[in-house]
């Protein structure tokens, strides 16, 4: 059902809280990628123009110990100043809704922004405890949640506040990421190709059960196509292998079968003798990796199959790379599958994490339709599962 967006509600005079995700990568203080601000830019200059007084709030990172210089929202309220050309007031509150972000909020004139700490400095906070979330409400009249990235989440910040404020609403980043994603899995052009990689048959289970009843093309490459490999008889040498997943991987290769879907693994691969760039490096069947060596990219042959598939797809979902792309030596396979869906006519999606990282890396993003903000949040929506920091959100 669809939901309630900023474009449905007056914010003229208003607190609004926005939910952002700007959990950015950081080194030694600094932001490596801006993206994810980037992305929220379009939300909250919509709430500034209307005459909205704009409080943001999100996480950063995972402090375990409550409050932590090294995760403190400080480095993002400069970088949106700059991006929004106007000060951002950074409310310096270890407790998040403290004395500096209640006399900040009380200061504010319409159009006006204002930056909270990092929510999860309140051990509260991801344990979705009334108290925090009725805390963060007093700061508000209104709710707008644009945290794609976090929206698997039912925290204080982006589930618990909706029940203490009205309206709560999507911003534009959740609805952009919901109607391309959604129309993908429900209506999309065809043949529809998912590509699926990473470490784990484990972490890939409910993507791959859900894609199985909707693609017409599953491509399976990485660390986890190793289990596939000796699911079929293949010696995989050090390669990743989940040997409890080996008969899963049989089960959800027969389902393929029952629904026509056409499932690709690798028929050859990279493989090298240590587990670093380096190393000494091999080419060979995917079924005969030799036993001191480990599979760490898709090989030639591979590349070009794969490449097909996706350049002659109507839509393509990608989540997951095809090998070790951090080394240099073994990105080659996982650069192959950016350029072709760089090169793809169709609808092309980036579900987020790290293929989301390679794309960028390699140059390609912004030759795809889309490259999703979330890495888990995206995994779950195309997974099926309900996302509590949507569900919580008014209907239209
Ligand atoms: C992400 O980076 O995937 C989101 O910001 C969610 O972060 P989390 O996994 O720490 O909840």
């Amino acid at each position: 059902m669809a939901k309630k967006t900023i474009d449905d509600i007056q914010v003229a005079g208003k607190r609004v809280l926005v939910r952002c995700d700007f959990n950015v990568p950081m080194q030694d203080g600094k932001i490596t990628s801006d993206k994810r601000i980037v992305a929220a830019l379009p939300t909250i200059k919509k709430l500034i123009a209307d005459g909205g007084k704009v409080i943001l709030c999100s996480h950063l990172g995972k402090p375990k110990n409550g409050p932590e210089a090294k995760f403190s929202l400080a480095p993002v309220a400069e970088r949106l100043s700059d991006y929004l050309n106007k000060p951002v007031v950074f409310a310096d509150d270890d407790n998040v809704v403290g004395e500096h972000a209640k006399a900040a909020v009380a200061a504010m004139k319409d159009g006006d922004v204002v930056l909270l700490q990092n929510t999860r400095f309140r051990k509260e906070e991801t344990k979705n405890v009334e108290e925090f979330s009725k805390e963060l409400a007093s700061l508000a009249d209104c709710y707008v949640d644009d945290a794609f990235g976090s929206c698997h989440r039912a925290h204080c910040s982006t589930e618990g506040v909706t029940k203490f404020l009205s309206p709560c609403v999507a911003g534009y980043l959740i609805g952009k990421e919901l109607s391309i994603m959604g129309k993908a899995l429900e209506d999309p052009a065809r043949p529809f190709v998912a590509v699926l990689g990473g470490a784990k048959v484990s972490d890939k289970i409910g993507v791959i059960n859900n894609l199985l009843e909707k693609v017409d093309t599953l491509i399976i490459g990485g660390g986890m196509s190793y289990t596939f490999q000796v699911a079929l008889g293949g010696h995989v040498g050090k390669s990743l292998l989940e040997q409890d997943k080996v008969e899963l991987a049989k089960e959800l290769m027969e389902k393929a079968k029952a629904k026509k879907v056409k499932l690709l693994l690798p028929v050859d691969n990279e493989a090298g003798d240590d587990f670093s760039n380096d190393c000494m490096r091999i080419t060979v069947h995917s079924k005969e990796i030799p036993e001191n060596f480990e599979g760490m990219d898709i090989g030639p042959k591979t590349q070009v199959i794969f490449a097909n598939e996706v350049v002659n797809a109507g839509t393509v979902v990608w989540n997951g790379p095809m090998g070790v792309f951090e080394f240099d030596n073994f990105a080659v396979g996982t650069r192959a599958i950016a350029k072709a869906m760089a090169e793809c006519q169709g609808v092309t999606i980036i579900g987020g994490g790290d293929s989301a990282a390679a794309i960028e890396q390699m140059g390609f993003a912004d030759k795809v339709t889309h490259v999703s903000t979330g890495g888990g949040a995206s995994l779950e929506f195309l997974e099926g599962k309900t996302l509590p920091g949507v569900a919580c959100l008014d209907e239209k």
